[in-house]
């Protein structure tokens, strides 16, 4: 029933401008990261595709190959048509299919990658079941570039909020944000220690105005001088 409404939420931003996320700047971004991280030639498995955006360009600019997959139809039919509009349809391609449970056939790839994917789980045991999948899709030596929302950096975040006097966020209807004891609680299980996992922490709920351009870089500094001096 809540996969259903999650599902249906996910086809309509489908239809939208900006459909993976309100906030084009951060999602500017993440893709500078992804392009950064990801080596030329890579093969990837990303999870929570969306649009298709990172791995058309990941396929345009650093000749990468691979598979997306997202539960929504309507995302994976978007996906396919920005493919092909910008020539990569040949390298990669997307598939309906959802996590954890991802189809079968898969295989193993250099990287899989999940941007604002997992918190969309309903569970923490979904969110673990769907890592530990995620980890089973890689090559020995493969990275998992893992780029999810943190309750760490919105407690933060907002603990800076009430020093302001602005008010409290809390994630959307739809996320559970991951935390930090729980990915570590994860990493600590024996056959995770295998492979490398690149965590990566968009600490903020960052499709909230307010916050779009508080990152905890530029944000903790200023919460320490805000805490000695109150
Ligand atoms: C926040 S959007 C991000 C989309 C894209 N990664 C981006 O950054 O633009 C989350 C995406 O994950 C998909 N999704 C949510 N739960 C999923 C699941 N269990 N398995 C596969 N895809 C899922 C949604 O349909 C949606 O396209």
């Amino acid at each position: 029933m809540l996969e259903q409404k999650k599902r249906a939420f996910w086809d309509e931003r489908a239809a939208g401008d900006n459909p993976g996320s309100n906030d084009f700047t951060l999602k500017r971004l993440e893709m500078k990261l992804i392009l950064e991280r990801i080596p030329k030639s890579s093969r990837i498995l990303e999870v929570g595709s969306g649009a298709g955006e990172a791995l058309v360009a990941l396929a345009k600019e650093k000749n990468c190959t691979g598979v997306g997959i997202d539960f929504s139809e309507a995302m994976v039919r978007r996906a396919r048509v920005y493919a092909k509009k910008n020539r990569c349809d040949k390298k990669v391609r997307f598939e309906v299919g959802k996590t954890p449970d991802l189809p079968s056939h898969l295989g193993t790839f250099d990287f899989v990658l999940t941007e604002r994917c997992l918190v969309n789980l309903n569970s923490r045991d979904a969110q673990k079941k769907a890592f530990i999948e995620l980890m089973s899709h890689l090559k020995s030596g493969g990275q998992y570039l893992m780029i999810e929302d943190f309750q760490d950096g919105l407690d933060n975040t907002n603990a800076f909020r009430k020093m302001l006097k602005l008010y409290r966020i809390d994630p959307p209807w739809h996320n559970i944000f991951l935390t930090q004891k729980q990915i570590d609680s994860w990493e600590s299980s024996s056959h995770i220690l295998k492979v490398r996992l690149l965590v990566l922490f968009i600490r903020e709920g960052t499709w909230y105005r307010e916050c779009g351009n508080c990152f905890q870089s530029l944000l903790e500094p200023c919460a320490k001088r805000m805490r000695m001096l109150a």
